[in-house]
């Protein structure tokens, strides 16, 4: 069917719920800068400590000090202050490789010795479909402790990954995986199940320069 202008004509939509915590333009002008700066500017700063400093403070996300997120990575968010409210954690000896997309408007936990591969994309937030509003809806996303996400793989609202399951490259994870579970596809069923033993490591590795 052809959309008219008409049809076009309803309820207008409040595809965002920014600015949840912007007063006025000049507030919202700083925002985006920081929304900038922390995207496109300091996500290709070629250290973690930088980096880390950054998300901690400008973006308000818990990152434990032996947790690396690499460069190029993406991070959705409103405000700090939204960031603080709603939660953005990332547990010890956790590593968010590079180019991934982490929503953080809704709440987002990652546990510990969490390793999520390069280009990998978490939402937390939606449209609702069917409202004439076309709201944004935000759910959580928790991923236990030693959950590996495979590249590319994409994590949709709401969803829980069982502590040490693993999500294959590729995949479009729909609901809960359940823990030590190996899930693929599009959308993602189990295909397989890890040994308890297999998910108990540490993940010492060291943070180099330019990674
Ligand atoms: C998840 C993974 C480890 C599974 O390995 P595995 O347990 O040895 O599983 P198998 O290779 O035996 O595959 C089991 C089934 O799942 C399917 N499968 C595996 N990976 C898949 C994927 N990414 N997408 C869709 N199906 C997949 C296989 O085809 C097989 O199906 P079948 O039984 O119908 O033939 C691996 O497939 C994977 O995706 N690794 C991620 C690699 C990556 O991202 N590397 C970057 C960081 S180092």
């Amino acid at each position: 069917m052809i959309a008219t202008a008409q049809s076009n004509a309803g309820t207008r939509a409040h595809a965002e719920p920014e600015p949840v915590d912007a007063g006025d333009p000049a507030t919202l002008f700083v925002l985006r800068v920081i929304h900038f700066v922390t995207n496109y500017v300091v996500s290709h700063l070629p250290s973690f400590g930088l980096r880390r400093m950054w998300y901690r403070h400008a973006v308000g996300a818990t990152i434990a000090p032996d947790a690396g997120i690499h460069l190029g990575c993406y991070v959705w968010s409103y405000t700090s202050r939204q960031v603080k409210r709603t939660g953005f954690r990332i547990g010890a000896h956790s590593r968010v490789n590079r180019g991934c997309c982490l929503d953080a408007r809704g709440r987002l936990d990652i546990g510990q010795n969490v390793s999520i591969s390069p280009e990998v994309t978490i939402l937390t937030a939606s449209h609702a479909v069917n409202a004439p509003d076309f709201r944004v809806e935000l759910s959580p996303v928790v991923i236990e402790d030693n959950v590996w996400i495979g590249t590319r793989a994409t994590i949709l609202p709401g969803v829980t990954l069982g502590r040490g399951s693993v999500v294959a490259a590729g995949s479009v994870v729909t609901r809960d995986v359940p823990a030590l579970s190996i899930v693929a596809g599009v959308p993602a069923r189990e295909v397989g199940t890890r040994d308890a033993g297999a998910a108990e490591y540490v993940l010492d590795t060291p943070f180099p320069l330019f990674e």
